[in-house]
């Protein structure tokens, strides 16, 4: 919803309301947050200001030129090397959003507030269209400069959003890790000196997500991008008193040449407020699910899947296949995803990428193979790295100039492989080929695509340097654009090592992310949480695998290792046939359970659930009258037994049935408690201490499920209740 109120400027979502004033040639930032019910007295909450730039305003953008020192979000270069601009407003007004060109836009609104600026001198134009996304509590910039004057200028930066609020005691979070350890939460005290969460080298990173929070007194706003490449969020505060946050692109030495009559647009950067961080993740949720995610497979529900990777690595052969997919479909599996090592002479990761051809002495023929899968009751998925190419490889052989590499320079290797260069046209032409083929071939139902390596040669023949990145992930996604359209029935998974990609430009092809390399139960509580802090929890793969785990070493009941991956989109990832019959069992039913409550689990409220010693998430119906919920704790202290916890996302005033999993599967009840009491008693759980045998395993994870029910005539116990 848009009001204008003479020079105020209103956005309101269900929630929140976002108040900006014109003032001469510019546009402010009155007021962001919780939503105002009468506006009566805008014209009071501004402040006072010199010329010193000690009182600029709240400012949705800054250039370089007049007297804010700040971090800039736009500096532009002309020809004479100049660089300053002074860009006035000149259309304030409500207009249909507009589409995208070259880079995914988040879809459901209809239209923006539309501020345009000139920069008289250069002729220079700069757009800004703030949306609001009501259901979902968020606001999105789309910020383009067209070049309408008659030379070149080179824009050395474009940020997405800039956002500034009254107020210094601000919290800076950021989720950020390594490859097998992503998005673990670290929290800062914004200062006066700036705080940077950037990554450079192509893709929105294992190390830092886009995503980043600034929480205080007022609540928690929250910020992301639209983009899968490096990207840069700033925040600072200064002596006036003010808190300024900049997102967009990053990577090292962009600049871009706008000629005469061109225009650029940078990534949608969104942000969302909620009053508590619980609000906020809801916000960023429904953003995910109702204007991020698209297509055949936004809100349907997904196949529970078995992938062979960690169960064999790149040994199999075709005999080997097919007895795990027969043991998967009699477990219950839905989807069988051959992954890496089907192709060229792929039988270790130094070889065939880009070869998307059968290794028939391997597979005994794909096409057959998948229609063998196919018979015996499951859909067939395949893995692909499509941009990458290595050394030994027949592409290379044929075509070296496709890859990614600077002449007369050795490149850098990671995992043995290079990139394809895929800002060339011609090299995105025999992308979409190969995978098209892939697909037509196989008749597979799923991808999961693959990235495993960093970009750092960038070099294009035909790009200049500065633009190199933008262009590779225009590009990128061109081809997904196009694919996605072509194969509309097909399951796009994103992985990039997993988790290394995992943001809202990425989330508008691939309806789901592998999240982790880390398959860890333990290790998977705090990266599915920082996780599924901005990520709706069906973008979220979380898979059983082995125990000791491949990773870690670490040892965990396969109940405590369903009960953890159950929050989000599920699957196994192991070799069934070591597997004993009676866990064989344990599997039909967990891959039972999980299907009984597949809707709840993967479109249901996710909340998070904290206390000391314990975490964990519940997943709650929209009318909050089933849950489930899993809570975990890291360790018991020998002579405390004292972990409790609250419960959150029920209906007021009912009484709920309380059901535990038992440790080898099946449900019964524990008691009933009332929606109140479970919301604010603290709640001992002992319960989780009887899911682990110290003794079995050194250092345990002790997690528990619980089912709730609210007590009505619509959940007979007796249909729940599984001995
Ligand atoms: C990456 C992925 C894994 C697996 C391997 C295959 O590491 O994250 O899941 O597909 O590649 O090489």
């Amino acid at each position: 919803m848009y009001r204008i109120r003479g020079n105020y400027y209103i956005l309101e979502t269900n929630d929140t309301s976002l108040i900006l004033k014109r003032k001469e040639k510019s546009m402010e930032y009155v007021y962001y947050g919780e939503k105002i019910s009468d506006y009566t007295g805008m014209e009071l909450m501004e402040g006072e200001r010199d010329g010193w730039g000690n009182q600029t305003p709240l400012s949705l953008f800054t250039q370089c030129g007049g007297t804010d020192f700040r971090e800039p979000s736009l500096l532009v270069r002309f020809g004479d090397g100049s660089m300053a601009t002074d860009f006035e407003l000149v259309v304030a007004r409500v207009c249909a959003r507009p589409s995208g060109e070259n880079l995914p836009l988040a879809y459901g609104a209809e239209k923006s507030l539309k501020l345009e600026y000139v920069d008289r001198p250069s002729g220079l134009k700069l757009t800004l269209y703030y949306t609001a996304f009501e259901k979902a509590n968020t606001i999105s910039v789309i910020a383009r400069l067209h070049n309408g004057g008659k030379k070149e200028a080179t824009i050395l930066r474009l940020s997405s959003l800039q956002y500034e609020k009254w107020g210094v005691e601000e919290d800076f979070i950021t989720f950020d890790g390594a490859w097998g350890c992503e998005r673990r939460r670290h929290e800062r005290k914004v200062s006066f000196t700036k705080i940077e969460n950037s990554v450079f080298g192509g893709s929105s990173s294992h190390h830092h997500n886009p995503f980043v929070m600034l929480k205080g007194e007022d609540g928690a706003i929250g910020f992301n991008l639209l983009w899968s490449g490096s990207h840069r969020e700033t925040a600072e505060s200064d002596l006036s008193g003010r808190t300024r946050v900049v997102v967009g692109m990053g990577g090292n030495g962009f600049c871009y040449r706008l000629g005469a009559g061109e225009d650029f647009t940078a990534p949608e950067g969104v942000m969302a407020y909620g009053r508590t961080e619980e609000e906020l993740r809801h916000a960023f949720h429904t953003f995910t699910l109702e204007h991020i995610v698209r297509g055949k497979w936004q809100k349907k529900a997904r196949p529970v899947l078995f992938n062979n990777w960690e169960g064999t690595y790149f040994s199999f052969t075709r005999e080997k296949i097919l007895s795990l997919a027969r043991k998967a479909a009699e477990v219950g599996a839905e989807l069988f995803v051959l992954d890496d090592g089907w192709f060229g002479r792929r039988d270790d990761d130094r070889t065939s990428l880009g070869d998307w051809t059968d290794y028939e002495e391997k597979t005994g023929g794909l096409a057959s193979l998948a229609e063998e899968i196919r018979g015996m009751g499951l859909k067939f998925g395949i893995w692909m790295e499509p941009e990458m190419v290595s050394e030994d490889s027949e592409l290379y052989r044929k075509h070296p100039e496709y890859a990614m590499k600077i002449p007369k320079r050795e490149p850098t290797r990671m995992r043995n492989q290079l990139m394809l260069n895929l800002a060339d046209p011609q090299v995105q032409g025999y992308v979409f080929r190969a995978i098209s083929r892939v697909l037509t071939m196989t008749k597979a139902s799923y991808l999961k695509w693959d990235y495993n390596r960093y970009m750092t040669d960038c070099f294009d023949k035909n790009t200049p340097g500065g633009e190199y990145e933008y262009r590779y992930m225009v590009g990128l996604y061109s081809i997904l654009q196009k694919l996605t359209e072509r194969f509309p029935n097909v399951l796009f998974e994103g992985c990039a090592s997993g988790g290394g990609r995992y943001d809202l430009g990425a989330l508008c092809y691939f309806s789901q992310m592998w999240t982790s390399d880390d398959t860890d139960a333990k290790e998977r509580l705090s990266i599915q949480s920082g996780t599924a802090i901005c990520y709706h929890q069906s973008t979220m793969g979380n898979h059983v695998s082995a125990s000791p785990n491949e990773q870690t070493g670490n040892s965990c009941s396969l109940e405590n290792r369903f009960r953890v991956a159950l929050g989000g989109v599920f699957g196994y990832e192991l070799d069934l046939e070591k597997l004993s019959s009676e866990e064989l069992e344990e599997i039909k039913e967990q891959i039972s359970f999980y299907k009984e409550y597949r809707e709840l689990l993967q479109f249901g409220e996710y909340h998070e659930i904290t206390g000391e010693g314990v975490g964990g998430y519940l997943i709650s119906s929209a009318d909050g009258s089933m849950a489930i919920c899993t809570i975990a704790s890291q360790g018991k202290e020998f002579g405390r037994s004292n972990v409790r916890v609250k419960f959150v996302g029920f209906e007021e005033k009912c009484s709920y049935h309380v059901l535990a999993r038992g440790n080898h599967g099946g449900v019964k009840e524990v008691g009933v408690a009332s929606s109140d009491l479970l919301k604010k008693g603290n709640f001992p759980t002992e319960i989780l201490f009887s899911s682990a045998n110290p003794r079995e395993y050194s250092n345990p994870l002790y997690v528990a499920t619980f089912l709730f029910l609210k007590v009505c005539a619509k959940y007979p116990l007796d249909k729940f209740v599984k001995e």
